[in-house]
């Protein structure tokens, strides 16, 4: 059985968009392959956290990934920091990794551009990422549009270190949703939906209240055209809007463009309203029970063990391969 890989920063509430880019597809994925699904709450710390506030987003984090439904007898999902490996393997990679090339990551220019205390884990953060994907003999990495340059680092870095030491590590394949690996802000359509956006009324979380679910739809930013077609590059607020239905009922959006002929954005927005609204109700129900559960406690314990045994294996072999390990005599 093939592997996969993925993680997802507890930095904040998770939104729509990492739902529709990421962990949407993880449940799809879980019946097919055999898959390790992290919190990453060391990739949290290379921007300021406070530190109860990262204590509860990691818990709040994983209880999501389960409400979502993701199956932890057929995924082992886990916590970064609890698998020590990850940061002896990102080290490593660090050393393979070249300066010149970190410092081209979109993702560190946008988080660093502007600001005086930059820390140097924003820019080493691509190796650690690229550790936590090749402990496991990864295959595929199912991930948003915004890491696909990350994920060609990886496999630039897994290549280099197989040339240099020893042939031991896997290349992965990088998969990207063809509908809604790319979802908008609800404020400015042009920008990619995060959860760091300022401007709350930019995004959906996955607890918002159905209340604000509706505020915010019915304030996202259209056009004065008022006709309901997908055109990203005129009409991207629409054309974001229609996406995450599309994605959400599985209805393709030409379809869509045919049921709201005629009709005016306000319908159209209060029926998506609805839909966003019925899609988290379910997951919200769960993730309440399950935040104050043992049983989450229980299945991140499994987790953690289950990826230790996995990744030390990794580890080991890398070890041996740059000559870290002590040969007794
Ligand atoms: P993160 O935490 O920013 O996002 C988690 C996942 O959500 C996807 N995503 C989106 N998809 C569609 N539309 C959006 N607006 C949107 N925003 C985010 C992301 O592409 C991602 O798949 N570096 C990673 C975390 C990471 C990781 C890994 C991922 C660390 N190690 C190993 C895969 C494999 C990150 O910051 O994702």
């Amino acid at each position: 059985m093939k592997t996969i890989f993925s993680g997802i920063q507890p930095s904040g509430s998770i939104t729509l968009g990492n739902y529709i880019g990421a962990l949407k597809q993880f449940v799809e994925l879980q019946n097919e392959y055999d898959c390790y699904f992290c919190v990453v709450n060391q990739h949290a710390i290379t921007v300021p956290q406070d530190r109860l506030e990262l204590r509860k987003n990691t818990r709040s984090l994983a209880a999501l990934y389960l409400a979502v439904g993701i199956d932890p007898d057929r995924a082992t999902l886990f916590i970064q920091s609890e698998v020590p490996a990850h940061t002896k393997a990102g080290w490593m990679l660090q050393c393979t990794a070249y300066i010149g090339e970190l410092e081209r990551m979109t993702q560190f220019k946008d988080k660093s551009s502007g600001k005086e205390a930059v820390s140097a884990g924003l820019l080493t953060y691509p190796p650690l990422m690229a550790a936590d994907i090749l402990l496991y003999g990864t295959d595929v990495v199912p991930v948003g549009e915004d890491q696909k340059q990350h994920l060609e680092l990886t496999r630039d870095l897994a290549e280099r270190f197989n040339k240099k030491y020893n042939d031991i590590l896997t290349v992965p394949e990088v998969r990207i949703a063809k509908e809604g690996a790319r979802i908008m802000s609800l404020a400015e359509p042009t920008k990619k939906m995060s959860k760091s956006d300022p401007n709350q009324k930019a995004f959906i979380t996955m607890l918002d209240e159905p209340k604000t679910i509706e505020k915010k739809i019915k304030s996202a930013v259209t056009d004065s055209e008022g006709i309901v077609k997908y055109d990203k590059e005129n009409k991207p607020g629409i054309s974001n809007l229609l996406t995450i239905y599309s994605v959400l009922k599985n209805i393709p959006i030409s379809e869509l463009e045919v049921k709201y002929e005629g009709s005016n954005y306000g319908t159209f927005k209060a029926d998506l309203a609805d839909i966003v609204k019925e899609e988290l109700a379910p997951i919200q129900k769960r993730y309440h029970e399950l935040m104050d559960s043992e049983e989450l406690d229980d299945i991140l314990d499994h987790g953690a063990q289950k990826a230790n045994e996995r990744a030390n294996k990794m580890l080991t072999k890398m070890e041996n391969a740059m000559g870290l390990s002590r040969k007794r005599k």
